[in-house]
């Protein structure tokens, strides 16, 4: 559910008409709506009340914007940060270092320095090598870092290749029957609070099935661990629920999801850790276009709009879908190919698709962008860096402004042995 819905014809985010956004700001633009986004903080947290203890740290790379994570440090959620820029943002938001947790298998050592130093919660180490590393940043900090061990559980997520985390040929973690050992050695080592197991098999899965399958697995670890003496007081289980992106598709709901954890965990006798992002994102955010020009086409008409793969990559990258509306729909309808300006042919979001009939000048939305969406934003064909609007009611405001070409060019330099 969210709160993007047609009154008197027009497409409104909470009590705000788009065409308002559309003209105080201009397009391409990311709208969100705060209703939505803690209307499904709040679902997603107390779905998990069933368990006995857990934690939540928000997957800061699905919407790493400082009003999105400030809404959410409000609803008690922590962060899931993969680099010192995301760590950042986190503690700007207000979040407690303890209640970041730092996955990544790429951390650098000033990366990891920075974050003992400020005292985040958990490192989820992804090697052992890494673990090492650590240690000796630790100790020479006279610091302990507190640590999880991210296994790779070597089980298909189903979900498209690209964004599939949990098969042994995948980069992220120890290999599975090594992660035993792993942890006794990394338990010894001074500088290092082993505590705990994660893993993340994934993003955008529509079955619960694999994550079962994986959360079983760490099951019988967790066991093996503890039969050796070590301590595990944690389970991080990762983010990876899928949200719907068409009309009628259907995904596993929080309840669903967290009585499958608590099937699965009832005898660990742990604190359960989260890393949700896209569940918690996906929704609440639209891209808000404009149709530049409809172009004749062999088959369908190109409907050009001006957002292009450079302001939401995910069509261009992992083929996803993103349903497009108009913002004040006729009624009608029409089978076209909607593409962005970008010189390359992976600039389409859409090809022979039934879409609402639009012209020139029309203003509409891609749905369902707001996880992965302006985050994934870049300056391609030297276009503008997309701006960012969140509506709380009757109010909005610019969350991340439109950074101009102009500024990214004063950036550059031109070194003087070419001058
Ligand atoms: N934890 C870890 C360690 C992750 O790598 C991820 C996502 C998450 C949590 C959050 O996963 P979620 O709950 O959002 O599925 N750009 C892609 C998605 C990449 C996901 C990367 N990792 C897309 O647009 O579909």
């Amino acid at each position: 559910m969210d709160h993007f819905e047609t009154r008197d014809g027009v497409l409104h985010a909470e009590d705000i008409a788009l065409p308002v956004l559309a003209e105080a700001v201009g397009t391409p633009l990311y709208v969100y709506s705060r209703a939505t986004l803690t209307r499904h903080a709040r679902v997603f947290r107390d779905a998990l009340k069933v368990l006995p203890r857990f934690k939540l740290a928000f997957a800061v790379k699905s919407n790493p914007n400082l009003a999105v994570l400030k809404v959410l440090a409000a609803e008690g959620y922590g962060a899931d940060v993969v680099s010192a820029g995301e760590m950042e943002r986190a503690l700007a938001a207000g979040m407690a270092a303890q209640d970041v947790v730092f996955s990544g298998v790429g951390k650098t050592h000033a990366e990891l320095t920075r974050a003992l130093e400020a005292g985040i919660g958990q490192f989820n180490l992804e090697s052992e090598e890494e673990g090492l590393e650590l240690a000796e940043i630790a100790v020479a900090m006279g610091k302990v870092a507190t640590c999880a061990l991210r296994v790779n559980p070597d089980v298909d997520a189903g979900t498209h290749g690209k964004i599939s985390t949990g098969k042994a040929e995948n980069k992220f973690g120890v290999p599975f029957d090594r992660a035993g050992a792993i942890y006794a050695r990394l338990a010894q080592v001074p500088g290092l609070a082993m505590r705990g197991l994660t893993l993340h098999i994934g993003s955008q899965l529509s079955s619960l099935d694999p994550l079962e399958a994986a959360f079983t697995k760490i099951g019988t670890l967790l066991a093996a661990i503890r039969a050796e003496g070590h301590s595990v007081t944690h389970i991080d289980f990762g983010g990876g629920v899928g949200v719907p992106y068409k009309a009628g598709e259907v995904f596993p709901q929080p309840e669903a999801y967290a009585a499958m954890v608590a099937r699965v965990s009832k005898d660990w006798d742990i604190t359960a850790m989260f890393e949700p992002g896209r569940v918690i994102t996906g929704n609440t955010g639209v891209l808000m276009t404009r149709v530049v020009r409809v172009k004749e086409g062999v088959g369908a008409p190109w409907v050009v709009v001006d957002a292009a793969m450079n302001d939401l990559a995910r069509p261009a990258l992992y083929d996803a879908w993103h349903d497009f509306a108009a913002v004040s729909p006729s009624g009608e309808t029409m089978v076209a190919n909607i593409v962005g300006p970008i010189c390359e042919s992976s600039d389409t979001f859409a090809m022979n698709r039934t879409i609402d009939t639009v012209a020139r000048g029309d203003l509409a939305v891609f749905r369902t962008a707001g996880a992965y969406g302006a985050t994934m934003a870049n300056t391609y064909n030297s276009r503008p860096l997309v701006p960012e609007v969140m509506v709380d009611g009757d109010k909005w405001a610019i969350v991340a402004e439109r950074i101009e070409p102009a500024t990214i060019l004063a950036a550059e330099r031109v070194p003087e042995w070419l001058a």
